[in-house]
């Protein structure tokens, strides 16, 4: 396994890490057992970032973390996240402090590495689901503060998705040690340039902006929730209905435009499209960790073998330019 700088945190984490959100499940829906057995693996591969979230399974997520964890006597970095609500924004410090302090004792922990902005950034506040402007972030940013401060956690970032503008103001402001950023070989926008005719969200480059300003990267939705593989086939434990994010209108047309990317396994540059997609992401430098979500152990084996086989070469990622401005034309 491939180690990074997590930015400025002083913290390394692998290259590879484990998502343990809805949409996988696994750490959510599976049995103790499959969960314990996929935490050991991980670990036993030099996974060393796992992300969960407050609301992930409404904390059962972060229960079954911590507890799998405790039982293999495991300490690796883990990442978990405050979602405010409407409700919420009155007063965002005791709102922050008040989940910090539930997600530790959903973990079992007295710290955690990392906090996380769950909630997306946009110019205005949105309501009912509670979009918060940069401006809110700077004081979410500063109630995680204090919380360093009381040693509470030790690193804080926030989520890279919401409007483009909006998100490089909370990454210029330099508040934040880390993002997450939505980043799969269909829209590459968090890494490069929009490529011509690019038919979704351009991230404006976030990625890459946010790890020259010394922030960690988090790749989210590096299989597009599963729609790269392909298929529009759920596992049984994955979540059954999933919004695609900077992506396409559902997970089929995902699915379909999966298809485009043939020649990547069709001319031997990845065994499959689920490894091409993984080692896309993983070439990026500036991504320090890709989130995959897993359902089962063998997805999870699956994409440690994709993992150990590096970036895709140089060849595959210029021909993927010609793909990409197709896409836009359909
Ligand atoms: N901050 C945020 O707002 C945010 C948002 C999204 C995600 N995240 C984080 O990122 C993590 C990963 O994101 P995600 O789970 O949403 O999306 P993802 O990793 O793009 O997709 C996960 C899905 O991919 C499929 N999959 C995984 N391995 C596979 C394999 N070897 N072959 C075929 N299919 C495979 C599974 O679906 P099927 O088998 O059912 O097809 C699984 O449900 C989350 O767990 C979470 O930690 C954060």
């Amino acid at each position: 396994m491939e180690y990074r700088t997590f930015g400025d945190t002083g913290i390394q984490v692998s290259a590879l890490g484990f998502g343990c959100g809805d949409v996988g499940g696994l750490m959510v829906r599976g049995t103790v057992q499959e969960r314990v057995d996929a935490v050991a693996r991980a670990l036993d591969a030099g996974i060393t970032y796992f992300d969960t979230a407050s609301g992930y399974g409404r904390g059962q997520s972060e229960i079954n973390l911590g507890a799998a964890l405790r039982q293999l006597k495991a300490s690796p970095v883990v990442g978990t996240k405050v979602r405010l609500l409407p409700e919420d924004l009155d007063n965002i410090p005791a709102a922050v402090a008040r989940s910090v302090e539930n997600s530790l004792s959903r973990l079992g922990a007295e710290r955690v590495d990392l906090i996380q902005l769950h909630n997306q950034i946009g110019p205005q506040r949105g309501e009912g689901q509670a979009i918060l402007t940069p401006d809110d972030a700077m004081t979410v940013a500063g109630a995680f503060e204090d919380l360093g401060k009381q040693g509470k956690v030790g690193a804080w970032g926030f989520t890279g998705l919401g409007h483009t503008a909006s998100l490089h103001t909370v990454v210029d402001s330099g508040r934040f040690n880390t993002a997450q950023t939505s980043y799969n070989i269909l829209n590459p926008t968090s890494g490069q340039p929009a490529p011509r005719n690019h038919p979704y969200q351009d991230y404006g480059m976030l990625a890459q902006r946010a790890a020259e300003s010394g922030m960690g990267i988090i790749a989210i939705r590096v299989l597009a929730a599963g729609a790269l593989s392909g298929s529009t086939e759920r596992h049984t434990l994955a979540a059954q209905s999933v919004a695609p994010i900077g992506t396409g209108a559902d997970l089929a047309a995902d699915a379909e435009l999966a298809h485009s990317f043939s020649f990547l396994w069709d001319d031997g540059y990845a065994q499959g499209p689920v490894q091409a997609a993984i080692r896309f992401v993983i070439g990026n430098p500036a991504i320090s960790t890709a989130l995959v979500g897993y359902s089962s152990m063998e997805q999870l084996d699956y994409a440690i073998t994709a993992a150990e086989r590096g970036p895709l070469p140089g060849e595959a990622l210029e021909r993927l330019q010609a793909v990409w401005e197709g896409m836009g034309q359909g």
